[in-house]
């Protein structure tokens, strides 16, 4: 097994039966959804699953998981997804894909939040490797960008994959991918949400109960 199916694999500990799990989003979410219905179908388990996003709600149609939309729930049991960033005290930086609106909504609801990811995401700061991605409205899009920029080291609006137009998030918003010099990253993550414009960012930061990282082959646990 390499190091998504491992962690993919230590998280399935934590399904219980008659319960509603969050499906992540991502190379190493994938997998443990692959699990997952595996695991529902080999044990009989009685398990709902909400969505993160679109894709990961085609993986569970796909998968014949018993999918419950998420207009539909105020909580559920467990959340599973990937990140981009890992540190020790379980701040984590997501949001590579389009969906942060139901990926952040996913992990403040769920009783528990699990990150799962290889070693590459472990960092000593967040935004070592990768931008802080902002969901804006396209309405005032000029206005909000220019807000983010005076506290900004960088910003750019996403392109689309052809980089021939801006990419669009699933709820038709844009995405800014920013970096910063802070020192407070929970007072970051607040400036950056009380901008006009903002409707969601990368940051997860109080959210995730436990973080399960493999390194070549070998699985550990940062919990807080
Ligand atoms: C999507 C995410 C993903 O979970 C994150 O990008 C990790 O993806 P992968 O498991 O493919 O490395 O936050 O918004």
């Amino acid at each position: 097994m390499n190091d998504k199916e491992l962690v993919a694999l230590a998280a399935l500990d934590y399904v219980e039966d008659n319960s509603i799990v969050g499906l992540g989003t991502g190379s190493t979410a994938d997998i443990f959804i692959k699990m997952l219905a595996e695991k529902i179908s080999k044990e009989s388990l009685n398990i709902s699953v909400v969505a993160s996003s679109v894709i990961s709600q085609k993986k569970a149609n796909e998968a014949r998981l018993n999918y419950i939309s998420i207009d539909q729930i105020t909580s559920i049991n467990l959340y599973v997804d990937g990140a981009d960033e890992i540190t020790q005290n379980l701040e984590i930086l997501k949001g590579r894909g389009f969906d942060l609106i139901r990926e952040k909504l996913l992990a403040q609801i769920s009783k528990k939040f699990i990150v799962i990811g290889d070693n590459s995401k472990i960092v000593s700061k967040i935004g070592q490797n990768y931008s802080i991605p902002i969901e804006i409205t396209p309405i005032a899009w000029k206005i909000t960008k220019s807000l983010i920029d005076k506290i900004a080291k960088k910003c750019v609006v996403r392109e689309n994959m052809e980089k021939n137009a801006f990419a669009i998030s699933s709820y038709g918003n844009f995405v800014l991918d920013c970096e910063f010099n802070y020192s407070d990253l929970d007072a970051l993550a607040r400036e950056i949400a009380n901008t006009p414009g903002v409707f969601e960012h990368g940051l997860f930061l109080k959210l995730a109960t436990l973080a399960i990282v493999a390194d070549e082959g070998k699985v550990r646990k940062i919990s807080i």
